[in-house]
């Protein structure tokens, strides 16, 4: 019952660049204490707010009693199809702050940042993370699609969602990050 309250004076909108700063604490305080961590999430979200990935509408905070306590970026990548590279969005990465975690706030972000993703153009978004967490939003495994990465990597925790219908059978092929996504060893942010 607190928490439906709790959600209820929630905001969820585009960030602003009064907020880069906050953000980046936030992000910093979020993954910290993550075991898979190495502490670059805010350089990724950094990165990409200065490239031509970044879709100003689709970086979004949510903001209780004036305080900003999550946040989630979504931006552009390209699946490279058979015949030409197909522009598609991803989400990566969403943040609570540790103390308004489990509340359902990372919800009401994933859920609004696949509501704003269904507006644009874009057919599918794709989100590597815990299947557990992410199916309850519709991303479903992207591999049987044909969706995959040019790395190693853990199969289950490639997903994606269609954004419209019939989008599905034209949308395969390598997912490739932009140079934003790396750092300057070239490991991924
Ligand atoms: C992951 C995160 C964004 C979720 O936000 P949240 O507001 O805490 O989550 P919600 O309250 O909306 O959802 C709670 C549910 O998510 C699950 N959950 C929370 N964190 C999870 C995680 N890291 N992996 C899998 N499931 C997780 C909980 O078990 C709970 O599931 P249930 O509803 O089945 O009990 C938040 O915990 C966070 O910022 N974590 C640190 C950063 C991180 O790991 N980000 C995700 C990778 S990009």
């Amino acid at each position: 019952m607190e928490d439906r309250k709790f959600k209820n004076q929630l905001t969820v909108r585009p960030e602003t660049k009064e907020e880069y700063a906050a953000i980046r604490q936030l992000i910093q305080e979020a993954f910290d204490p993550m075991p898979f961590s190495a502490g670059k999430e805010w350089q990724l979200v950094e990165a990409i707010r200065t490239s031509d990935g970044y879709i100003p509408g689709l970086a979004l905070v949510a903001e209780l009693d004036g305080k900003i306590i999550g946040h989630i970026m979504v931006s552009e990548v390209a699946i490279d199809g058979k015949n030409s590279m197909i522009p598609a969005l991803i989400l990566s990465p969403v943040s609570v702050l540790p103390q308004f975690q489990r509340k359902g706030i990372g919800q009401v972000l994933c859920r609004k940042a696949v509501e704003e993703a269904s507006k644009t153009d874009y057919p599918v978004m794709i989100v590597i993370g815990d299947p557990n967490y992410y199916s309850r939003f519709g991303f479903q495994p992207a591999v049987p699609q044909g969706v995959y990465l040019p790395f190693g990597f853990e199969e289950e925790y490639l997903q994606l969602i269609p954004l419209r219908d019939g989008v599905l059978e034209k949308v395969s092929g390598a997912i490739q990050f932009p140079p934003w996504f790396f750092d300057a060893r070239g490991e991924l942010l």
